[in-house]
């Protein structure tokens, strides 16, 4: 049977980590690293999302607010909400929950975050960084959260240097995960093959991997027979799907019960890098505090 990664136990290692460094930051500077969440409406998942964000925030001894908008908001005044963020001194950090509502430019919005204060690390000037860096940790970017995570439990899994040479397959290429999933491990030697919807052997390519990552968001897609025996298995899919009783559950995008059976490592869900992006979040808070703080861009 795999060995289970736990995203829980290195999330909450992490937050520690981040806790220490907000006090410390904290008491030279006089005031906690901070944390502004823009909400636009009232889906439930994102509310969920961003009360989770917030609440972890002040667990770590940051402040966070949240900005609250109404689902009919348009692309301008979003901006100018974003533009009045970037010039408040005490702002470290500004997210803005995604998806936005249809009539909204999505990419206006982010590129009009201070890629300083960038903490989703989606501003173009922060993709571009990500994508031409040679080691993104030590060069401190604002790298997007959830595939920071990813990298952070197969650092947990295989050693420091133990992605080195490994044939590494990203299922799913969205800007949020699969790319700079993807320029993540090849920062980290890794062999890296992207799969997607226009791939011609999907399963056939997975097989190949040594280190799999699933995010698709299509639940149970990669089954045993995707899977390498003694591969490591990272599954980012959150998915809702109905039990026949009326109730739901979460499930990811890999056949966890057979995939298990054969592989080496795997992440569940819940429980593995859902937990890691929020903990990421918060990193990313402290980061940008101390970028700016020794005067960064
Ligand atoms: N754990 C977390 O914190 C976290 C964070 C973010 C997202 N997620 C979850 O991760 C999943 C993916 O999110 P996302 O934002 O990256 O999704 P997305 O933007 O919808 O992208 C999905 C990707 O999967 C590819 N794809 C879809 N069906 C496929 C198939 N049958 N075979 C091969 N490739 C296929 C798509 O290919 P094309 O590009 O060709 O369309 C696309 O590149 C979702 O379940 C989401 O909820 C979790």
């Amino acid at each position: 049977m795999a060995r289970l990664i736990d995203g829980r136990a290195a999330a909450a290692a992490l937050r520690e980590r981040v806790a220490r460094g907000s006090a410390a930051w904290a008491a030279e500077r006089g005031r906690p690293p901070h944390l502004e969440v823009v909400l636009v409406g009232e889906q439930p998942a994102s509310l969920a999302y961003v009360a989770s964000k917030a609440r972890r925030a002040r667990e770590v001894g940051q402040t966070a607010a949240v900005r609250r908008l109404p689902a009919t908001i348009g692309t301008e005044p979003l901006v100018a909400l974003i533009a009045e963020l970037n010039q408040r001194t005490e702002v470290d950090g500004i997210l803005v929950q995604l998806p936005l509502p249809v009539q909204v430019d999505t990419p206006a919005v982010l590129a009009a975050i201070d890629p300083a204060k960038d903490v989703d690390g989606f501003h173009p000037i922060n993709a571009g960084r990500l994508a031409q860096a040679r080691d993104p940790l030590t060069e401190e970017l604002l790298i997007p959260c959830t595939p920071l995570g990813c990298l952070m439990l197969l650092r947990d899994t295989l050693g420091e240097s133990g992605l080195t040479g490994r044939r590494a397959v990203v299922l799913g290429r969205s800007t949020i995960v699969g790319r700079p999933l993807a320029a993540l491990l090849l920062a980290a030697d890794c062999t890296v093959t992207v799969v997607h919807s226009r791939s011609h052997d999907p399963a056939g390519e997975c097989r190949r991997a040594e280190i799999l990552v699933a995010a698709v968001g299509r639940p149970g897609l990669v089954g045993r027979d995707w899977v390498a025996p003694g591969a490591v298995v990272l599954d980012v899919g959150i998915n809702r799907v109905a039990l026949p009783d009326g109730t739901s559950r979460l499930v990811g995008d890999v056949a966890f019960d057979e995939v298990a059976e054969t592989a080496a490592a795997i992440s569940p869900v819940p429980g593995g890098v859902g937990p890691m992006t929020v903990a990421c979040l918060l990193h990313n808070t402290l980061l940008a505090a101390r970028r700016r703080a020794a005067g960064g861009s």
